[in-house]
């Protein structure tokens, strides 16, 4: 048995005061807490194997290396792939889906295709395609939700045909907290002819990720998002797509021969990987795999999973308070986004910080979405397994102290 409380020792940023209050951070989409594991791996690193990587023959050089592609191997088991020349390391979720849009789109994708995403899409996951689809000529369509967020599989069925060359989709949104249904997109886009594009930055920190299971062609995701540094992530996609594809950047690291007027590059899944790559990062990374691994994400899953049943309910119950996305506790994610009446979410968000909680007011870079929800913007509360029922609470009575104060002039 795994005690969540005690994993909270390991973060030492949720020890301190901020308005006076202790701290209660519910803002883990937008980034999580590191913990001290973390923290040593990148400090030991620097203090102990700091070299570049693949290039020298020295000692440090050589260790430097054989931590760094042994992070690649930690991120192969984490996600199940293949091999882990399957295993680009990115700057994070952002460049992954701009390396395939220039890269395979620019290669694959031709005038009249077609390139579905969905509504509800993080602005990384659209503009990139807005961007191919001006290049090639090619067409962006966008599939629907209903009222909870679900995907309209039955339009999905339509939208996605034998035009479509791209479907991009999020696992898991990071406005309404619901999970998409991957598999059955995939299963449409491969009948059609279509790779299946994955923005994982928002599951591969709370659930199990297993890319073959999930039949996705790539996989993008945010180290920084699951207690790993920021700066570094990961751009999964299958060899055979991988190796069609030719690399968006050229320089160091990445080449096999230079001569005077052409060269030729490494092979996978080095081509991608020019010039000095963030080595502190990737090792750090394979440290917070290292930790999500031992605690175990089922373990996380359902431990946050319980936790939403914990604090849906009472957030429901409030007057004038409105959740967004799934309203059962099965099908919502910890990511929790709401408005309270009569009050902008900035200033809701302004009202909860003096309570010492951290939410995120705003678009949550996710303009279509609120523009689809009719909606300037949402607060959000996004929780992680190192949060607590008593987190929960303190939102709750803050949401509750802030209504009080809207309705009365006073706390
Ligand atoms: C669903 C989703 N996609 C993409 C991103 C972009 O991630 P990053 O800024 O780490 O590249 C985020 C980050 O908030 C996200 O939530």
């Amino acid at each position: 048995m795994i005690n969540f409380s005690e994993l909270r020792e390991d973060f030492p940023i949720l020890f301190q005061e901020v308005n006076d209050e202790p701290l209660v951070y519910l803002d883990n989409a937008a980034t999580t807490q590191k913990p001290k594991q973390v923290l040593d791996a990148l400090r030991y690193y620097y203090e102990n194997d700091n070299a570049n990587v693949h290039r020298g023959v020295h000692t440090l050089a050589e260790r430097a290396t054989v931590k760094y592609e042994g992070a690649r191997e930690k991120v192969r088991a984490f996600i199940n792939a293949n091999e882990s020349a399957e295993v680009l390391f990115t700057r994070g979720t952002t460049t992954g889906l701009n390396w395939l849009s220039r890269s395979y789109g620019d290669a694959f994708v031709n005038e009249g295709d077609e390139i579905v995403i969905s509504f509800m899409e993080h602005h990384s996951n659209i503009i990139p395609w807005q961007q191919l689809a001006d290049r090639k000529g090619a067409k962006l369509r966008y599939l629907s939700m209903n009222q909870e967020g679900f995907i309209d599989m039955e339009e999905a069925k339509q939208v996605i045909n034998d035009k479509t060359a791209i479907v991009s989709i999020a696992h898991v949104s990071n406005v309404l907290g619901v999970v998409n249904p991957i598999n059955e997109l995939a299963k449409l886009a491969h009948d059609n002819g279509a790779v299946m594009i994955v923005d994982g930055a928002q599951s591969s920190p709370h659930m199990k990720v297993d890319v073959q299971a999930l039949d996705c062609d790539f996989f993008a995701f945010s180290g920084h998002k699951m207690c790993g540094p920021t700066g570094i992530g990961v751009l999964y996609g299958k060899r055979p797509l991988l190796e069609q594809m030719e690399p968006i950047e050229f320089g160091g690291e990445m080449i096999d021969f230079v001569n005077l007027y052409d060269s030729t590059w490494k092979e996978l899944p080095w081509k991608f990987e020019a010039g000095t790559p963030n080595i502190a990062g990737a090792i750090a990374l394979g440290a917070a795999i290292d930790y999500l691994t031992a605690v175990g994400m089922e373990n996380i899953h359902q431990y946050e999973q319980n936790l939403v049943a914990y604090v849906l309910p009472k957030l429901q119950s409030i007057d004038g308070l409105t959740v967004y996305g799934p309203q059962d506790v099965e099908n919502h994610t910890g990511v929790l986004s709401f408005n309270l009446e009569g009050v902008h979410p900035h200033d809701l968000a302004t009202a909860l910080d003096m309570e010492g909680v951290a939410v995120r007011a705003g678009h949550h870079c996710a303009q279509p979405l609120m523009k689809y929800l009719d909606l300037p913007a949402t607060a959000r509360a996004s929780f992680y397994f190192y949060n607590t029922k008593a987190d929960a609470d303190r939102l709750i009575s803050a949401l509750e102290a802030t209504k009080e104060f809207f309705k009365n002039g006073a706390i």
